[in-house]
């Protein structure tokens, strides 16, 4: 496993809307990211950027959604998970079962449109991380 750069904070929402707003006014954020749906994973993504890494605002997307279930525990919304780079996705995952690390699923093309994994928070100190493949390859 070689660990790289911290590449966003995943933060659930009800609202993208109001988080946007949020992020903006109280926040100071310059850059904020068209609002896209990725269907297949159960939410709407808005990306904010800060000057060191990105928040990514997460609302539910359907009923299966499974920020749904995040937001039924946590009404206003809250951090959900930390995303970090790697060189290599297969390689990642596979240091992580030979640490016998719980994966949530195959591998995935994720928001920014490269391979990510999801690990498990009790296996991960409490923390939902995601693993993704940057930078892009070809
Ligand atoms: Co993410």
């Amino acid at each position: 496993m070689q660990l790289g750069r911290l590449n966003h904070v995943g933060v659930a929402t009800p609202s993208i809307a109001a988080s946007v707003a949020f992020w903006r006014e109280t926040m100071g954020a310059v850059t904020v990211h068209a609002a896209f749906a990725l269907p297949e994973q159960g939410v709407t993504v808005c990306f904010v950027d800060t000057p060191n890494t990105q928040i990514e605002l997460l609302q539910p997307l359907g009923d299966a959604s499974p920020i749904a279930k995040f937001l039924e525990k946590n009404p206003q919304g809250g951090q959900h998970h930390l995303a970090f780079e790697v060189p290599d996705i297969a390689a990642a995952r596979a240091a992580f079962e030979t640490a016998g690390k719980r994966i949530l699923g195959p591998t995935r093309i994720g928001a920014h449109g490269t391979p990510v994994f999801f690990l498990h928070p009790k296996d991960m100190g409490g923390v939902l991380t995601e693993i993704m493949e940057w930078p892009p390859r070809d």
